[in-house]
């Protein structure tokens, strides 16, 4: 693979705009990735009917704040095709070949999918396609013959199961069609939410999103959760586990800085609020130009359905030359 240019994979479920969770676990390595793999970034609109279905339009109302996400954060359209999953029937034919590939065992075993289960209180009323959305996700990324899919963490177990069918298929038609992905994880693969929960997450309301504007930013940060053994601004403080420091860690320029305040902290005679006055002047520094960017972009919805209708005529010819090879590997050639 030395010489060959990656094919990168990834996308987002349109069911809220996107929070700093999702630009260290993902945004980050797509920006940088684009310079130098051929990358498509998917906004899983299908994926999100799974457990949205009865509100389709408001998964419609976010397929088009996460395209502002994105393009506010500097995913850049010449070089990254940027599209809708629903626009892509192909991924939707590959999905049913590939369920006959895996067992409901395996299904329900999968750990992202039985989490889900628990947090969004399914239990026996899970809806079949919020099941078996890993085998989507394993269409979207075969589709494209993606090599590598930079995501979460807690997105391992899809790459997995994306592998097993790919070698599932390539073994039972006989031919190498379909290519096995490498999951690409960033440095910090997960942010803590701002309740001090492991991650970062709209269901668990404890997200800073990228477009929330200062003041929001602001309340969030002053009821952030720090280190609770803390107490007195005399005493020493935990920086390792502590929300407040991962947060500067992830999103502040001045090293040495931050280095002082940790040192400080754990001296102890550093209080939260001066830690936290320096983490809002980071998050507003990060923050404004992605903001400036994402209104202008905003202006001009229709600029933006452009941008998103041309990169899904480029997926959709992809997919469908992958759809025509799994076809006439299987022998569906009438
Ligand atoms: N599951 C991802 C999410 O929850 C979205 C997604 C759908 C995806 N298909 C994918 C991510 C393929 C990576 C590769 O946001």
């Amino acid at each position: 693979m030395k010489n060959e240019k990656r094919i990168v994979l990834t996308g987002d479920r349109p069911t809220g705009p996107l929070h700093l969770g999702h630009y260290v676990g993902s945004l980050q390595s797509r920006i940088t990735l684009q310079d130098t793999a051929d990358q498509y970034v998917m906004i899983a609109d299908l994926q999100a009917l799974t457990d949205y279905a009865k509100e389709s339009d408001f998964v419609r109302k976010n397929v088009f704040q996460v395209a502002l996400d994105y393009l506010a954060v500097g995913i850049d359209p010449q070089k990254t095709v940027i599209f809708i999953q629903s626009l892509i029937p192909p991924l939707t034919e590959l999905t049913l070949y590939y369920l006959n590939l895996v067992t409901w065992n395996r299904l329900k075993h999968n750990p992202t999918v039985k989490q889900e289960i628990v947090h969004k209180g399914f239990g026996e009323g899970v809806p079949a396609g919020f099941m078996v959305y890993p085998i989507c996700q394993a269409a979207d990324i075969t589709a494209f013959k993606a090599t590598c899919v930079p995501v979460g963490e807690d997105q391992l177990p899809m790459i997995e199961q994306t592998n097993e069918i790919v070698r599932a298929f390539n073994r039972t038609y006989k031919k190498d069609v379909l290519v096995e992905a490498e999951a690409f994880l960033s440095r910090a693969a997960r942010l803590p939410g701002i309740d001090g929960s492991p991650k970062m997450s709209k269901t668990l309301n404890n997200a800073i999103y990228l477009s929330d504007t200062s003041d929001q930013v602001k309340k969030k940060v002053q009821k952030m959760y720090s280190d609770p053994r803390h107490l007195r601004v005399e005493d020493p403080g935990r920086v390792e586990g502590n929300p407040l420091f991962y947060y500067l860690d992830a999103f502040g320029k001045e090293t040495s800085k931050i280095e002082q305040l940790k040192e400080h902290y754990r001296r102890g005679g550093l209080g939260d609020g001066v830690v936290k006055k320096h983490l809002l002047e980071v998050l507003i520094d990060f923050l404004e130009p992605i903001q400036k960017r994402r209104a202008l972009f905003e202006k001009d919805p229709e600029g933006v359905m452009d941008i998103l209708r041309s990169g899904s005529a480029k997926a959709l010819e992809k997919a469908s030359s992958t759809l025509s090879e799994v076809r006439s590997a299987m022998g569906l050639t009438y």
